[in-house]
């Protein structure tokens, strides 16, 4: 097929195989994802994706049984293999009136995929990454709770990047202000007891720990089984929790690389240079509350010998943060 583009004579297919940075499939149907898969070429599309030498990202939609067809899945499965990308579809309300995994994706989470398959490459491959996120809950009684302003946003923008950038991500969370997105392994762990459980429960998988949380430094003492009545003046006993963090530092496995965090009302620098002594930690991530809670962010970096300052939306931060580790452990070796 010749085809003559601004008074050029052209192959289309050729032509847009070549001008692509990056091919984007979405969304993605178990015929063209069958098509790539056996190398058939027949038309623009097809002969696009086995032209091009970009990247190409598979975005599937399509009817649950359709996706969970074994053809459907050894085709992807295959195409994985021989370095094409996909992004899973998301659970809930298909078009065709099903409820389950084959959902279209969150314009949102489309362009997080984009942005970093231009940027970036699977860096992280082989990688396991815990991620902790959100405010914890501590309950007064069934009805009442102390939770803080934590939003989760960073600690969801860390597991997205890293998860886009190849590794296998777990994701453990306490409230968070957005749905976390499917493609990730998530565990809820309200309150900072069962936060502690379920990350000291596994800490020795990790590569790396990034415990983005803002886990509660004290619980009720004792809370209450039913709803307290109101009456007088009301007085809580408060206990420390166990700090989950310094116990990742001192069970700190060799090569393991431990990220904490730190909101800071002042002197961030100097709070936050205490906590890597004290957690034994290789980086904190220290922001200033003035700025938290919004989509932006501006978080100073320090590790050893290494002080960055990064400003910008939580995502593109969270790969700069990736970048800076994987930097300094490539710089170390
Ligand atoms: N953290 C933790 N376990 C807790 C409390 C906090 O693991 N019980 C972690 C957080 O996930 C974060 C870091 O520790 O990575 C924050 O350090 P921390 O010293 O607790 O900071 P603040 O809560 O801000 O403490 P302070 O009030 O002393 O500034």
């Amino acid at each position: 097929m010749t085809i003559m583009i601004d008074g050029d004579s052209d192959i289309e297919h050729i032509s847009l195989a070549d001008w692509a940075d990056l091919v984007v499939i979405a969304p993605a149907t178990a015929n063209i994802i069958g098509k790539t898969a056996s190398g058939i070429a027949d038309d623009l599309l097809s002969t696009t994706i086995i032209a091009t030498t970009a990247p190409v990202l598979f975005i599937p939609a399509m009817n649950i049984h359709m996706y969970e067809n074994l053809i459907v899945q050894e085709n992807i499965i295959k195409l994985s293999n021989l370095g094409y990308f996909f992004m899973e579809p998301e659970f809930g309300k298909l078009a065709c009136g099903y409820e389950g995994k084959g959902r279209y994706p969150e314009n949102e989470e489309i362009i997080f995929h984009i942005t970093t398959y231009l940027k970036y490459t699977k860096d992280l491959l082989g990688k396991n990454i815990l991620v902790t996120a959100g405010a914890s809950r501590e309950e007064i009684d069934p009805m009442r709770f102390i939770t803080n302003h934590s939003t989760g946003k960073m600690g969801l923008a860390l597991a997205r990047s890293a998860h886009i950038r190849g590794a296998k991500i777990k994701f453990i969370h306490s409230n968070i202000s957005q749905e976390a997105p499917e493609y990730l392994d998530s565990i809820k762990a309200i309150s900072a007891e069962e936060m502690h459980n379920a990350v000291i429960k596994e800490q020795q998988n990790y590569d790396i720990i990034f415990m983005t949380a803002a886990v509660a430094d004290y619980t009720l003492a004792k809370s209450s089984k039913q709803k307290i009545k109101k009456s007088a003046d009301l007085n809580l006993e408060l206990m420390r929790t166990k700090d989950i963090l310094k116990e990742l530092g001192k069970k700190k496995t060799k090569d393991q690389i431990l990220v904490g965090f730190a909101a800071e009302s002042e002197n961030i620098k100097g709070n936050a240079l205490q906590k890597i002594k004290k957690k034994n930690l290789d980086f904190i991530c220290a922001n200033n509350l003035k700025v938290s809670g919004k989509d932006d962010t501006e978080i100073l970096v320090l590790g050893k010998g290494l002080e960055v300052k990064l400003i910008g939306s939580k995502f593109s931060v969270a790969h700069q943060i990736i970048d800076i580790i994987l930097n300094s452990t490539k710089k170390k070796k």
